[in-house]
């Protein structure tokens, strides 16, 4: 169970977490929704383990994440959580198939398996032809969709996808639900994702509202 206590944030003297408190359960497949510059994002970056807060809690299974050492905390966001970022977070320098293997290479080691449940992940989603080009060389959304798979690669307990859909036609964005669905019921893998779309956040089971910092 994901715990959030009582977060405050603030950037510079703009508070833009107030007093926010949730609760996630194992298996939930959770959509945040709040208007552009709610504090979504800084939401999910704290509650992957990415931000500090100015002050609360964040708990899994009881344990608060940001009384971890760096090395801790790092090996927990390279192994529990799964993290799609807003802005994909696609390494440049690493070809497609590189950057999907390297939370394998930060957590645990790589095996054949594990290539074979990417390339299975890839297929799903339509980029498996991909694999040697470089970041710059794909369009946005077959940008979004390596760090979706990217983010599954590693069967994280956790996975947290910040607008997942953003740059995907709506025949692709159906597939990227359906796949996050199957992989929710399946493996029985936590869900939360942030989205500005009733048809995307309606593949998830509880609706969060976050206005003005503020959780609803
Ligand atoms: N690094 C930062 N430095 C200063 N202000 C920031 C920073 N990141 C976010 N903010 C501000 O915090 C507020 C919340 O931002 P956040 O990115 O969490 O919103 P959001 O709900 O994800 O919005 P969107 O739907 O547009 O992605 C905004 O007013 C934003 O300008
Ligand atoms: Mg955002």
């Amino acid at each position: 169970m994901i715990s959030v206590e009582n977060i405050e944030k603030s950037y510079n003297s703009e508070k833009v977490l107030k007093n926010a408190s949730l609760k996630i359960e194992d298996s939930e497949f959770v959509s945040i929704m709040g208007k552009s510059g709610s504090g979504k994002s800084t939401l999910i970056s704290i509650m992957g383990g990415f931000l500090a807060p100015d002050s609360g809690r964040v708990l899994y299974d009881g344990k608060d994440i940001f009384k971890y050492n760096d090395s801790q905390l790092s090996s927990f966001r390279c192994t529990k959580i799964g993290f799609v970022f807003q802005a994909f977070g696609l390494i440049p320098t690493l070809n497609v198939m590189d950057n999907l293997l390297l939370p394998s290479t930060l957590g645990k080691s790589q095996s054949k398996e594990q290539r074979e449940y990417i390339l299975e992940l890839c297929k799903a989603l339509e980029i498996d032809t991909m694999l040697k080009k470089y970041p710059d060389e794909l369009s946005g959304g077959q940008c979004q969709r390596v760090a979706i798979v990217r983010a599954l690669s590693y069967e994280p307990s956790v996975v947290i996808l910040d607008e997942p859909t953003g740059a995907l036609d709506s025949a692709m964005e159906k597939k990227v639900m359906e796949l996050l669905v199957k992989i929710n019921k399946e493996k029985g893998t936590t869900i939360i994702q942030v989205t500005h779309s009733e048809r995307v956040a309606s593949y998830g089971t509880r609706i969060i509202k976050i206005n003005d910092g503020e959780i609803a």
